[in-house]
């Protein structure tokens, strides 16, 4: 298949970039796949309501076919075909949060397709907060149901060419509105409950949430490390987002990160370290470092937009090994521990 690479205008699609985006539009109503930009990360969409579509993408992403996708809306309207029995807190948290990277897991209705919910009975949907999403979804008419577009097992997508490295000729199409902002993907809470119960953190975090809604659970899978409980989100289960050389966490002060890449380095091993601007910084001294740089310390949102770029980056050197600073799991420091635990496979390396 040859994949068409569309360049939009991403703050005002429909007005400078109309035939590009009606082109990728009339794709998704044929039943094509075709990546786009959210607020988040790239999402790989096909229209909801057509299970031949639905299909194409767990065949591109090569997604075991029993991890349910988010379907993506633009107005709330577009609910009543897809969900039912919404609670008090699912309204509330709708009110307060969307568009943005809200996920919220309700109860189905009838006639949603078995593929998009993996045979569950709820529905995960999402109004996300981005122009040329939003765009697309206005001209095609439909909901998108759409995972993060990288090929399973990998970084989600950040940029449009992230996605093409994972699914150029898998695809009918890529709309490259640019980076993505959030650069993590949405938190996941469950709305099937009295009280919401987080299956993913994301975008939102913990704290933002219960300003909203009073007290908010985790999902107890989340909460382990050696995980014994299984999570409520069958996607949380596989490992994710990791590079090809072996991540390791490295947790404790400078001295001991620096010290512990000096070992591997003394045992022959390229090392490769994955870190924020200032830690790089303090560790200039070391020869043959390849470090890259995931945002600063002074704000953790800049951490969470460069992470899975600085992870893919690490694919084009020679690096036999990738140690990893820790950050505090608060705010958004939750969703960004997540990924890079996910990414190391758990493993730790404690002071
Ligand atoms: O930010 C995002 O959420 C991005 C953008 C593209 O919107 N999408 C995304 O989709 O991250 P995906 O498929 O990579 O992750 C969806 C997660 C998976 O962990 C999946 O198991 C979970 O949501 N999920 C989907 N439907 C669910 C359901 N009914 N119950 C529980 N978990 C569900
Ligand atoms: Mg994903």
């Amino acid at each position: 298949m040859n994949t068409k690479l569309w360049a939009v205008d991403k703050e005002n699609p429909i007005k400078h970039s109309y035939p590009q985006i009606k082109q990728a539009a009339d794709l998704l109503e044929q039943g094509e796949v075709v990546a786009f930009p959210t607020e988040t990360v790239y999402g790989l969409g096909a229209n909801a309501l057509s299970d031949q579509a639905v299909l194409k993408i767990f065949e591109a992403k090569g997604r075991p076919s029993d991890n349910p996708l988010i379907v993506h809306i633009t107005k709330q309207e577009q609910l009543t075909g897809l969900v039912d029995n919404l609670t008090q807190t699912a309204h509330k948290l709708m009110d307060a949060f969307w568009p943005g990277p809200l996920t919220l897991v309700l109860p189905k209705k009838e006639g949603v397709s078995q593929y998009v919910t993996a045979g569950l009975d709820t529905l995960a949907v999402r109004m996300p907060d981005h122009p040329v999403a939003r765009a697309l979804m206005e001209v095609s008419g439909l909901p998108l149901a759409a995972p993060s577009a990288n090929l399973s097992g990998k970084p989600s997508p950040t940029t449009a060419a992230h996605v093409a490295e994972d699914l150029t000729d898998k695809i009918a199409g890529i709309v490259d509105g640019g980076a993505t902002g959030v650069g993590l993907e949405s938190t996941v809470v469950d709305c099937t409950t009295e009280i919401p119960v987080i299956l993913r953190p994301g975008g939102v975090t913990k704290e933002q949430l219960e300003g909203v809604v009073g007290k908010v659970d985790v999902d107890p899978a989340l909460l382990t490390e050696s995980s014994t409980s299984k999570p409520k989100s069958p996607g949380m289960k596989y490992t994710h987002y990791a590079p090809v050389a072996p991540v390791f966490l490295v947790e404790g002060s400078q001295q001991f990160l620096e010290e512990t890449i000096i070992k591997a380095q003394n045992e022959g091993k390229k090392v490769g370290f994955l870190a924020t601007e200032e830690t790089i910084l303090k560790a200039a001294g070391i020869k043959e470092l390849t470090s890259i740089a995931c945002g600063t310390q002074a704000d953790l949102t800049t951490v969470a937009a460069r992470l899975y770029d600085a992870l893919r980056a690490f694919n084009s050197t020679d690096v036999d090994i990738i140690f990893s600073e820790t950050f505090s799991k608060t705010g958004m420091g939750t969703a960004i521990m997540n990924r890079l635990e996910k990414a190391a496979g758990h493993k730790v390396i404690k002071e």
